[in-house]
């Protein structure tokens, strides 16, 4: 284990190398970094936190290590997430369709997100929470943007919010930011636009679009935000947006050439059966492993076979 605790002279190079006082870094990321002895360019700069913050995200950027971001809706499934290291739990409002079952992103409210959010900051020791801003709850005006987001962060206990757009909602993101908290973007694919879209394909193929998705990433950066989400998008587009940008991009559907990639948690689980869009990789098929499970249950009841002799007081 590297040995935490620093701050004299020989201890103030942190593990990538980076010299921890030239960094923006708050005095408790600095505790976090190792001795310079475990010092090693191939060492991880995360792996040694133990609390990821939004500067320790930059820093990933800027040493070239991808960020994971995975998203979160209740307590056991964030533990499960916070324990596998993952950086970044998003509570999205992607929650709406395979939580609740809705066709879209749309009807979820501020009260649920912030059901969902407390929930996932309960269970997590490690990772940055981010908890989506959902449809109708900062498009109205800058003020509405932060009501709605100063209840998610004090009913929540959540550490950052995202939302989604560019130069539509420049004030909100402004007055968002100027209460102290920090901002993910959202461009391309953005589902609470979708009756906008007409279809959940590919953006940004057209060259006028893909111009104002690169402003507007720009735009976002400019203002303060600590982080963007780029969604279904072509490869060589949000590789040229992550160049541009000094913020780590985080892609969904947006090729291996940003700073991190996000999945919805139920699908890279194979949990929501019938959704297999190319850019998703399934890691397991839940779906069917917990239908099994559930039958050899019902099978079990039914034969007698459950509860046995050690099942039983
Ligand atoms: O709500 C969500 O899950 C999201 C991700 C797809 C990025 O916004």
């Amino acid at each position: 284990m590297p040995k935490v605790g620093l701050l004299p002279e020989e201890f103030q190079r942190g593990p990538s190398g980076i010299d921890v006082r030239k960094t923006n870094f708050p005095f408790v990321e600095k505790l976090l970094y190792c001795a310079p002895n475990q010092t090693n360019k191939h060492m991880s700069i995360n792996k040694d936190v133990k609390r990821m913050t939004t500067h320790v995200i930059q820093s990933m950027k800027e040493q070239g290590e991808k960020v994971t971001m995975l998203t979160a809706y209740d307590y056991s499934m964030a533990r499960i997430l916070d324990e596998a290291g993952i950086d970044i739990l998003l509570v999205g409002d992607s929650a709406s369709n395979v939580m609740a079952g809705h066709e879209t992103t749309l009807p979820i409210t501020l009260d649920q997100m912030i059901y969902h959010a407390s929930s996932v900051v309960r269970a997590v020791k490690r990772a940055l929470v981010v908890v989506d801003l959902p449809f109708g709850s900062y498009q109205g005006n800058s003020r509405i943007a932060l009501e709605s987001t100063i209840r998610i962060m004090k009913e929540s206990g959540a550490h950052a919010i995202k939302l989604e757009g560019g130069a539509e909602i420049e004030e909100s993101i402004r007055r968002i930011l100027s209460a102290g908290v920090p901002v993910m973007g959202h461009l391309g694919l953005t589902p609470q636009s979708i009756y906008k879209f007409g279809t959940y394909t590919v953006r940004a193929r057209e060259e006028a679009e893909a111009a104002k998705l690169l402003e507007d990433a720009q735009l976002l950066q400019d203002l303060g935000c600590f982080a963007l989400v780029l969604e279904k998008i072509p490869a060589h587009l949000a590789a040229k947006v992550a160049q541009r940008v000094d913020i780590p991009v985080i892609g969904i559907g947006a090729g291996p050439e940003v700073d991190g990639q996000v999945l919805v948690t139920h699908d890279m689980l194979g949990i929501t059966k019938d959704f297999k869009p190319r850019f998703l990789r399934r890691y397991l098929e839940l779906f069917e492993e917990m239908r099994k499970a559930a039958q050899q249950y019902k099978e079990d009841v039914r034969s007698g076979d459950f509860p046995n002799e050690k099942e039983q007081y």
